[in-house]
């Protein structure tokens, strides 16, 4: 049976499925729109994210405020959350148990909110949610169709601040997502775009 956001939200909270309960300061959930048709995932909670309990507020996440700007949207608009809900240690890489541990738990914020796209930030979040096979650098920028829903894997914002090389692809992939988002109707309702929402949004 499907869930609510009350009932997930408690679980989650409450979380000891794995290790990572032990070391966690505030579970990250997840913010934003809970009936956005765009919703961004990430890996996991960094440092600032564990402090606060909410997801992409650190460096990489004003970053990533900055690219959903520059495609007209602002972070309350659309949904963000990780594919873990508690820091990994040192910011490592979240083990394949600890994914697997906090899976359920994605599959039902996705459930939820409905989105008709999603934006998987990094390796970790297109392998989770496209497969072992996805190679980020290779499949990034590439439309999957799963269950009716788009994904787009793209590179982490992190990623971003660490090789500059990395942002113009990245921004090729952000405005095929504004595209999509205008191809199935819904970039308006999100954005509340007056007029034609397109290359004015692209100000480089
Ligand atoms: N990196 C992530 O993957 N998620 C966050 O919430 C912050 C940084």
């Amino acid at each position: 049976m499907k869930t609510s956001w009350p009932t997930l939200a408690q679980e989650v909270f409450s979380c000891e499925r794995c290790r990572l309960c032990q070391t966690r300061n505030h579970v990250v959930f997840g913010e934003g729109n809970l009936h956005a048709p765009l919703m961004l995932i990430g890996e996991g909670p960094g440092q600032q994210e564990d402090s606060t309990g909410r997801p992409f507020v650190g460096a990489a996440g004003q970053l990533l405020d900055k690219m959903l700007a520059a495609i007209g949207l602002a972070r309350e608009q659309v949904y963000i959350c990780n594919v873990v809900k508690c820091r990994p240690p040192h910011n490592r890489v979240p083990e394949p148990d600890e994914q697997a541990a906090c899976m359920d738990y994605l599959r039902q914020q996705v459930a939820l909110v409905r989105p008709r796209v999603i934006v998987c930030l990094g390796s970790t979040p297109t392998r989770a949610l496209l497969g072992g096979q996805m190679r980020i650098t290779r499949d990034r920028g590439v439309w999957q169709l799963k269950k009716g829903v788009w994904f787009m894997p793209t590179y982490h914002p992190a990623a971003l601040l660490r090789d500059a090389d990395k942002k113009r692809p990245a921004w090729t992939d952000f405005k095929a997502i504004r595209d999509k988002l205008n191809e199935l109707g819904v970039y308006r309702q999100i954005s509340g775009a007056e007029g034609p929402a397109g290359e004015e949004a692209d100000g480089r």
